[in-house]
């Protein structure tokens, strides 16, 4: 941790974009800082929890997921961090083998949700998960990108309330023993 905070500065840079009067808002992270790092970081475990090393944001590599090349809103209540989501260009993981699914990888029009978190007791309640979601699926559109895509376990994606299009079904996504679907969402 000392090593990962040398080279940052003490306060994050954030754009606050949506504040409401209770206490809850939504920043854009601009330039992590030590501030926010804790905070990320924990969050981060309860979603290693769930998926293992498939999410994993940690120390060593946290500052790869929130940066000026991706696209991490903070939704924060009471001054604390009670959720994000990260939305990174679909060429980042053009190594990835699921990539060669989709037909826009290189076309530069794809933003892939990686992370979307909310702290358990802020979950389902207060619309925050709702808000968090809106506001990103919005910048996505405002930065230029056509489309957003992401891995999610059927049981989830049948209960959007958007159309989405299955690009392909993982029948066990990296030994979670639970069926994904690859969707894309027209922005
Ligand atoms: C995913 C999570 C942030 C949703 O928050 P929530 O408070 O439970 O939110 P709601 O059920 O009210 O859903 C809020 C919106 O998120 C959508 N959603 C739920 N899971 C989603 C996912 N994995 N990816 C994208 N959107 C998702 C819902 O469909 C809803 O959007 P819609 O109304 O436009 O369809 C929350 O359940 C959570 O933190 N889960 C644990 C971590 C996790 O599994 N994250 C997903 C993989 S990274």
């Amino acid at each position: 941790m000392e090593q990962l905070t040398l080279n940052i500065s003490n306060k994050s840079e954030v754009k606050i974009i949506a504040a409401s009067s209770y206490n809850f808002q939504i920043e854009l992270l601009e330039k992590m800082g030590k501030d926010d790092l804790p905070d990320i970081l924990n969050i981060s475990k309860e979603l290693s929890e769930i998926y293992g090393n498939h999410i994993m944001i940690d120390e060593r590599n946290v500052m790869k997921y929130f940066n000026e090349n991706t696209l991490p809103f903070l939704a924060r209540y009471n001054k604390k961090i009670i959720g994000y989501i990260i939305g990174v260009p679909l060429e980042h993981f053009n190594e990835e083998s699921w990539c060669k699914y989709d037909t826009n990888l290189n076309k530069k029009n794809t933003i892939y949700t990686y992370a979307f978190i909310i702290k358990k007791k802020h979950r389902k309640s207060g619309g925050y998960g709702k808000t968090l979601k809106m506001i990103y699926l919005n910048w996505a559109k405002k930065r230029g990108f056509e489309f957003v895509t992401g891995h999610v376990a059927q049981s989830i994606v049948k209960n959007f309330k958007a159309k989405v299009e299955t690009i392909k079904v993982f029948s066990n996504w990296y030994g979670t023993n639970i069926p994904f679907e690859y969707y894309r969402r027209k922005l």
